[in-house]
């Protein structure tokens, strides 16, 4: 189950926001040669979710890897742009269910200047990836 869940986020193909690459490479808007900045196979292997998992998890662990590793890790495996999300309590645990959601589809709606954060607008079905990637989020928690 493992081994197919991480050929399939090896075999997707890169669709993170130009603008996070950029953000996290430090380069300017000209910059369009800027890679991309996927995680490493090695991080993906640490962000994946314990088994079983189910359809929901495994997606939103997807969109995780390319849509927020770059910025955010959990238990120190991913980015450093923004804040940690699981260690020591996970997000999951200390936001409201309904904040989170409205986070991740308008961050700025919840807190202003918040920027690059969230959802990407090009995502479609936008409420089953928000719902998929918190589900993921949630299998990830330590537990009480
Ligand atoms: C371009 C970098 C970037 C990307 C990509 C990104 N975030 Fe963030 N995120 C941030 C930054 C920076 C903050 C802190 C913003 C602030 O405090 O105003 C943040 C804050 C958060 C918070 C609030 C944490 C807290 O306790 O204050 C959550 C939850 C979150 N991000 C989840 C996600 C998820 C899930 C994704 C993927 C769908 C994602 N982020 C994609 C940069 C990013």
């Amino acid at each position: 189950m493992k081994r197919v869940l991480l050929t399939l986020v090896l075999s997707t193909a890169c669709k993170s926001a130009p603008q996070a690459a950029m953000l996290v490479a430090g380069s300017d808007v000209a910059g369009a040669t800027v890679p991309a900045n996927e995680p490493s196979a090695a991080v993906i292997r640490s962000l994946a979710p314990p088994e079983p998992g189910t359809p929901e998890i495994a997606e939103g662990f997807e969109l995780f890897v390319h849509q927020c590793a770059t910025c955010h890790s959990i238990d120190g495996h991913g980015g450093k742009a923004g804040p940690e999300l699981n260690a020591p309590h996970s997000v999951t645990e200390y936001w409201q269910p309904q904040s989170l959601h409205q986070w991740l589809d308008n961050p700025q709606s919840i807190r202003k200047g918040a920027a690059g954060c969230g959802i990407p607008a090009r995502i479609s079905q936008r409420q089953r990836a928000i719902d998929n990637v918190i589900a993921y989020l949630k299998a990830m928690t330590h537990g009480p």
